[in-house]
């Protein structure tokens, strides 16, 4: 089980009636070795008393900015750099409106403003207010931000409605909280991944490009996430839903996927190049759409730069991987390419199975690095992709 011994956090409540719940949370904090200081709005005085909250935490209740006697105490900043973790519950609409504008008009959103500690944030409000456009594009901005989003839970609310939008339980609260300080492999590494297909324009209306899903490389992305990296995926165009705290930078063509992997990878620890990267494009984009005419039509075509090459060729370079996708000797192909491009692992598989690889949701892959290889069984893009950021971890800490 988590636990947060030793560990400072600043309780934000907010305006909502779940702020009763923050009684409970306070004190399972505190039951898992928490030092909790807890910093109210003006809102959330009116769900539930300063004096509650100082009764069960044991520390004076914080509540305004501009208070020189509170500032004598422990002032707003002295608050910010207490912080391992700010933590609030509830968070109304209008306070991660406000968190979301950057706004420091009240103590809560300036200690979150002030602080180097990681916020956590656990929604509460009416289901429609939930889902309305304004709070949803707050969010994403939110945990574009790296800001971790807790929550929340569907269900019956106090106003009567059932819907999404109910805080989580106090105690899924505290355990979130916890595993925060868990110690990830890849905690504070940053990771560039690429993933999709690209495409090569012809004219106007048409382009070459392949099948790929994007599938494993979003899977690698949200595996990277768990593992406590901060990713960043560069993306060609695919059906998938950005994944969660991913910053996810979209590209169309070949060019433009080197471009970006070439401007991010050499300040990034690890680069995973899972695009299936065009090999060629047209030497000419037309610049009007070709019309029907000849029988044969004729489209030269150059090669593309290599995108994982290049990034593995950097004098700063991150640890780099490869994918090899082919439809024989996949042993012999794999080991050339981990050589010939200079990688430090290729995540080869047979796309000649129907079962596995480019659109499918599995995929069986075997690992090779310079001085050894691994099989892994088949399983989904999503778990595979956890046993590879994790192996991926293993080998960082036997070269940091
Ligand atoms: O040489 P091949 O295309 O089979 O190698 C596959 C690996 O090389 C993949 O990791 C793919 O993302 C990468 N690649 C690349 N730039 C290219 C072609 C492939 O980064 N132009």
């Amino acid at each position: 089980m988590s636990t947060l011994t030793n560990k400072q956090i600043i309780l934000g409540i907010t305006g909502g009636i779940a702020a009763y719940k923050s009684a409970e949370l306070a004190r399972l904090l505190i039951d898992k070795g928490a030092t909790v200081h807890v910093v109210m709005t003006t809102a959330a005085q009116e769900f539930i008393t300063p004096l509650t909250m100082q009764a069960l935490t044991g520390n004076p209740v914080h509540t305004t900015l501009l208070d020189p006697q509170a500032e004598a105490g422990m002032g707003h900043i002295q608050l910010a750099r207490w912080a391992d973790l700010i933590l609030i519950a509830p968070a109304s609409a209008n306070f991660i409106a406000r968190m979301t504008q950057g706004k420091g008009d009240d103590l809560l959103t300036t200690v979150c403003l002030a602080s180097n500690a990681p916020v956590a944030i656990a929604p509460a409000m009416n289901q429609n207010m939930w889902q309305d456009a304004h709070t949803q594009r707050n969010l994403e901005s939110l945990r574009a931000d790296g800001k971790i989003i807790m929550g929340p839970a569907d269900g019956p609310q106090a106003c009567g409605d059932v819907g999404p939008g109910r805080m989580l339980e106090a105690a899924q609260i505290a355990q979130l909280a916890a595993e925060q300080f868990e110690k990830k492999g890849l905690s504070g590494k940053h990771v560039v991944i690429n993933a999709g297909p690209t495409r090569e324009a012809i004219d106007p209306v048409r382009y070459i490009s392949n099948y790929s899903s994007g599938k494993m490389g979003y899977s690698l992305a949200e595996a990277a996430v768990e593992a406590g990296a901060k990713v960043t995926l560069i993306s060609g165009p695919v059906n998938l839903a950005a994944p969660e705290r991913v910053e996810l930078i979209s590209v169309i063509s070949a060019e433009e996927m080197y471009q970006q992997s070439v401007k991010l990878a050499p300040n990034s620890d690890v680069f995973i190049a899972s695009a299936a990267v065009a090999d060629y494009r047209p030497v000419k984009v037309e610049p009007q759409k070709i019309k029907k005419q000849a029988d044969v039509l004729q489209i030269q075509l150059t090669p593309n730069k290599d995108i994982v090459a290049a990034v593995a060729a950097l004098d700063s370079k991150p640890f780099t991987v490869g994918f090899a996708a082919e439809t024989q000797n996949l042993e012999d192909y794999a080991k050339k390419k981990l050589t010939q491009k200079k990688l430090d692992l290729i995540v080869a598989n047979d796309v000649s199975k129907e079962d596995i690889g480019f659109n499918s949701d599995d995929n069986e892959v075997t690992l090779f690095w310079p001085s050894g290889q691994r099989s892994l069984d088949k399983a989904s893009k999503r778990q595979l992709a956890r046993q590879i950021i994790e192996f991926i971890s293993q080998q960082l800490e036997t070269t940091d």
